[in-house]
Formats: C-alpha cells, structure tokens, sequence
C-alpha cells in the first residue's frame, strides 16, 4: 500500500502513521522529522531552511523534494505523513512514482476543527530520540517516552502564534491539492477528532477495502 495522510497541523497524521507503520509493518516517510532532524543536526540543508521551520511556514518545494525522493524511490510501500503539501509536490511525487509503474493507493484526510487543534498542539510533546508523540493529558508513568525511556519535549513550532500561522499556510495550499485526489477517486476523509484508536479503526476499513481491490483487479488482469 502508498498512502498519503493529509490533514491540518495536529490533525493526529504523526500518531496515525506510526500505528499503521506498525501494524501494516509500513514505511513511515515524515517530512516534518526529515526537516527537523536536518535542522537539528546543522546539515547544511538544515541551515538553509530552519527559518522556515520556526516561522511555520513551507520550506521550498525545491529542497523538500531532494529530501524525499530518495526515501520514496527506495521504498515500495510507505505511508506518507506531511507530503505532498501543495500541488506542485502531488504532481511530483506522482512522476517519481510513475516512473516505476506505481501509484498512490489512498490519500486520508483527517478532519479537525481549529479549537481542538490548539488544545492538541499546546499539549504535544515529542520523544525526544524516537520521536513517539505523546499529550500533557496522557502522559506515561515517570514522564518519559514508553518505548526508549528518553525524555519529552515540547516543538518549538507548538507555540500560539506560530500554531496559527501554520494553520493558514495549510488553509491556502490545501484545496488545489484535495481536488487533484477527488477527480482521482483516491480521497477519503476522516473524523480527526474521535478517539485515536476509533481514527485508526476507520483507516484500517479503508485500507482493508483497497487491498481487496487491489487483489481483484490483479487477478482480473491475469484471467
Ligand atoms: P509537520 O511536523 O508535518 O507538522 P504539521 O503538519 O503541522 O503536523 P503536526 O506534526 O503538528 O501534527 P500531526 O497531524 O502529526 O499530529 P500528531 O499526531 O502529532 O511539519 C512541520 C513543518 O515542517 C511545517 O510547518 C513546514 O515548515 C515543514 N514541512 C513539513 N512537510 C513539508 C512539506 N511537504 N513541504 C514543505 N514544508 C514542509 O498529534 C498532535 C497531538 O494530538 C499529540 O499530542 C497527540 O498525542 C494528540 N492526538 C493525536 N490524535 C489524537 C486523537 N485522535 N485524539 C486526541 N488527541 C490526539
Ligand atoms: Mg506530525
């Protein structure tokens, strides 16, 4: 399966990602990890875009796509958390994909209202080696990352004013891309907002669903 999760900042695309991730033993592609850790560790793509990053803003299509397309072309199947953005990026992941015969399988459009995004950012904090996401309301026991004992962080992203900024950027990019999945008849929306084992159920249907699909047209094709 190639599937893309879209959706607003704290729609819940990170936590979903890893769950399928593991599930469907999925590649899971962040952008956002790819752009933090080259900021973090002062790469020297790192350097040319972590303004972007702090300003909440898009880093350049450009620099994005050299990023990603080797992590893509390596593998696959993956799951797709943070990309494409804009359409310009859609278009370019569907020519790298084309080039080798692929196709995306599903893009999920995790819905959530602004109200509910700020209670989850201003609450996130991340693992700070293995990048898990946790919330200040569900933290685990010694307050330190479940799986790697490391300990938590808040992004520097995840304070108001920047949340906002990054909710407008999502706002003016989004809907050229959605049209380019809906006349696809690839786009499938979600309920952010229910718990996140209820999102992840919902997923799981629709992925269920496509594989099924997938196996039917195979085998029509071969008979
Ligand atoms: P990125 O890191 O992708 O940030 P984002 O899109 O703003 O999304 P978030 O990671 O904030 O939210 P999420 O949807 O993953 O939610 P999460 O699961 O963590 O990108 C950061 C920056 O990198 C961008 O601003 C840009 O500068 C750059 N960038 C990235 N990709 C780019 C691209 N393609 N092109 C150009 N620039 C790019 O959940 C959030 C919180 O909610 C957590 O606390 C979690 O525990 C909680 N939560 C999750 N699900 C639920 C639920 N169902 N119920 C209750 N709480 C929940
Ligand atoms: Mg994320």
């Amino acid at each position: 399966m190639r599937v893309v999760l879209l959706g607003p900042p704290g729609s819940g695309k990170g936590t979903q990602a890893e769950k399928l991730g593991n599930r469907l033993n999925l590649f899971h592609i962040s952008t956002g990890d790819i752009i933090r850790e080259a900021v973090n560790k002062r790469t020297s793509v790192g350097e040319q875009i972590k303004d972007f990053l702090n300003r909440g803003e898009l880093v350049p299509d450009s620099v994005v796509l050299k990023l990603l397309m080797g992590i893509i072309k390596k593998n696959e199947e993956f799951i797709l958390d943070g990309f494409p953005r804009n359409l310009q990026q859609a278009k370019q992941l569907d020519a790298v994909l084309g080039e080798e015969n692929k196709e995306l399988d599903l893009v999920i459009n995790l819905k959530i209202d602004e109200g509910a995004i700020l209670h989850r950012l201003n609450g996130r904090l991340t693992c700070s080696q293995c990048g898990k996401v946790y919330h200040i309301d569900n933290l685990p026991s010694g307050k330190r990352c479940e799986l790697c004992g490391a300990s938590l962080y808040q992004r520097k992203d995840d304070n108001i004013d920047i949340i906002k900024r990054r909710i407008n950027v999502y706002k003016e990019s989004i809907f050229p891309l959605i049209e380019y999945y809906r006349k696809k008849g690839i786009l499938h929306y979600i309920q952010g907002e229910m718990s996140p084992e209820k999102v992840f159920r919902g997923i799981m249907t629709l992925i269920e669903k496509r594989k099924n699909e997938v196996m039917e047209e195979t085998w029509l094709r071969k008979n």
